[in-house]
């Protein structure tokens, strides 16, 4: 393992990114915000992320002409409540083309016209609307020879699918099949896509305990966490995968094959109420972080193991203006004053090269030793942690700050800490053979200070860089908040040994 430098590892990231052939992750921009950020940050944020494909929830003019020549392809939308104008006539529709989408490109890289968004579980007065508007935007891009440049479609929710599992049984609600027949009729004819709003957070939450979390968070690491389907016995090791699945095969229902399920929202609140306890910090950058690597692994699902599932995260803001329960204000990986809510890495880690650990971790949160736990277990943890873990344990050695001969759970949680801050961006855990647990309360005392405490600097006590201030958003040297520098070398030698 050597010391990989920060511009070494945005090359290998951008070469893996450029590797897994046309898989991306985009994200979504929702502007339901109070102070909203001005276009020229928001695009600032994007640059540091390489994000490459975002989906406005709107077709804002602002936003369109500053993704303008920033090679960012775009995802506008028809909001719900401008889709019975659409639907009303072929010039209505021309019209919005004309407005909102002609000006702007070629500057501006519109690929995707997402009419409306979960219009028949919504506003289901609205469905027959649906696909005339979508026919009538699709002439008016013909007319103006822009149908190869801009696809149509609609963004679907997952409450179209009564019965999600077993995915090979699933269906659309017969309710909407004729109108289901028309618009993947429409889909199939013009070569676009099926675009899924796939939510593992609500799949999970409103399975009142069916499902495992570690199965909604793509941790299922045993068997008896992850799920067959009886019919096809395929593993499903997390639910978005068993969701877009749910999506082919409702496809296949109705004789539909070949149209690709691009998911448009997925992602995990970090806040909720206190009846929401699963929306947390932790669970978000856990979701979203192993949601970036699924997908950019580029292996597809069970049913579809050859086509890619190009996804959008939900959502680069928390947009304090939605309605509905705390966790729904809450989706961001930003604060709406450009803090990082929590920092995520976009880029899929080669793990096998095992040269570029992410070092991040949120601020506050901290896993320790349990002191109940039996001091063999534990102190196995920490041989673990330290050894084939690859935590930096040398603070824990003799002479330096958080060295306590004598004090088994103090030294185990110095790195069981530092081993989950380091891996918990991909999916690394507080466990330890059950003898390690989260605090939110720090540990760090004198001159020994763990990763993640407010109290710690930048380099070697990752996380509190990578939630600082993101503010103003045009200084670069402060945008570099993903902790590249950090390379870690495991111990040679552990000095401390104790006599049990
Ligand atoms: C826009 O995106 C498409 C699809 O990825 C790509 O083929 C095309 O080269 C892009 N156009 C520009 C002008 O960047
Ligand atoms: C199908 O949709 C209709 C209309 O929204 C709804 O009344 C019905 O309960 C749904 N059926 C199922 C099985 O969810
Ligand atoms: C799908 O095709 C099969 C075989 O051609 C046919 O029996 C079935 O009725 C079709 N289903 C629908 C919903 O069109
Ligand atoms: C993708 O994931 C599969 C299944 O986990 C794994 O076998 C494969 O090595 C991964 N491929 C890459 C390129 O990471
Ligand atoms: C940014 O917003 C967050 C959430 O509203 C708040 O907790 C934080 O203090 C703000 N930071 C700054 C620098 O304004
Ligand atoms: C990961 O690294 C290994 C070893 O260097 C290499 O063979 C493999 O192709 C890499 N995978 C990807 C997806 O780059
Ligand atoms: C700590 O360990 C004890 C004994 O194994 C166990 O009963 C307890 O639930 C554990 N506490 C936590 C917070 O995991
Ligand atoms: C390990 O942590 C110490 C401080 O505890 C730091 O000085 C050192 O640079 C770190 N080593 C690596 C490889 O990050
Ligand atoms: C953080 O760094 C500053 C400047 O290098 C130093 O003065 C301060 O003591 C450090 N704080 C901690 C907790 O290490």
């Amino acid at each position: 393992m050597s010391r990989v430098s920060w511009e070494e590892c945005i090359l290998l990231l951008m070469a893996l990114l450029a590797n897994a052939s046309g898989t991306f992750i985009g994200i979504n921009i929702g502007t339901e915000i109070s102070n909203l950020p001005s276009a020229s940050n928001i695009i600032s944020i994007l640059k540091i992320h390489e994000i490459k494909h975002v989906r406005l929830l709107d077709a804002d003019h602002q936003m369109l002409t500053a993704l303008a020549n920033t090679g960012v392809e775009v995802m506008v939308s028809v909001p719900n409540d401008q889709l019975l104008k659409v639907g009303e006539s072929r010039s209505e529709a021309a019209d919005w083309i004309n407005k909102n989408i002609a000006p702007y490109l070629p500057a501006t890289n519109i690929t995707y016209i997402a009419v409306g968004n979960e219009v028949l579980t919504t506003i289901p007065n609205a469905a027959l609307v649906l696909v005339p508007a979508m026919q009538f935007l699709q002439s008016a891009l013909l007319a103006a020879n822009l149908n190869t440049q801009v696809k149509v479609s609609s963004p679907q929710s997952m409450d179209i699918i009564p019965k999600s599992f077993p995915p090979s049984t699933s269906t659309f609600n017969s309710t909407w099949n004729s109108v289901m027949y028309q618009f993947l009729q429409f889909l199939k004819n013009t070569g676009s896509s099926f675009m899924l709003n796939a939510q593992p957070y609500y799949g999970y939450t409103k399975g009142n305990g069916i499902f495992p979390i570690e199965y909604a968070l793509f941790r299922s690491s045993t068997p008896n966490s992850q799920i067959v389907d009886p019919n096809t016995l395929f593993y499903y090791t997390n639910m978005f995968d068993a969701m877009v699945d749910a999506a082919y095969y409702s496809m296949q229902a109705l004789n539909f094959s070949g149209i690709p399920v691009l998911v448009t929202a997925s992602g995990w609140p970090s806040r909720g109420g206190a009846n929401e306890p699963d929306a947390t910090i932790d669970n978000a950058l856990v979701y979203n972080s192993n949601l970036v690597n699924h997908v950019l692994n580029g292996s597809g699902t069970p049913s579809q193991p050859s086509i890619p599932i190009n996804t959008y995260l939900y959502e680069l803001f928390n947009e304090d203006l939605l309605p509905g329960p705390i966790s729904e204000k809450n989706w961001g990986m930003y604060n709406p004053n450009g803090t990082a809510v929590y920092t995520l890495n976009f880029g899929s880690v080669n793990e096998t090269t095992d040269t570029v650990t992410v070092p991040l971790g949120e601020v506050g949160v901290f896993c320790v030793a349990n002191s109940s736990a039996d001091s063999t277990a534990l102190k196995e943890g920490l041989d673990w942690a330290c050894g084939s873990g690859s935590a930096n344990c040398s603070a824990i050695q003799p002479g330096q700050p958080c060295y306590e001969s004598d004090n088994l759970v103090a030294t185990a949680s110095y790195a069981f800490n530092d081993y989950y801050h380091m891996t918990q961006a991909n999916g690394g855990t507080c466990n330890f053979g059950d003898t390690a647990m989260i605090t939110s309360v720090d540990p760090s005392h004198g001159s020994c200070i763990f990763a993640g405490s407010s109290g710690s600097n930048g380099t070697t006590n990752r996380g509190s860089v990578a939630s600082g201030p993101m503010v103003p958003v045009n200084d670069g040297s402060r945008l570099r908040f993903l902790d590249w520098s950090h390379a870690h070398t495991v111990p040679l030698v552990l000095f401390f040994w104790f006599a049990l």
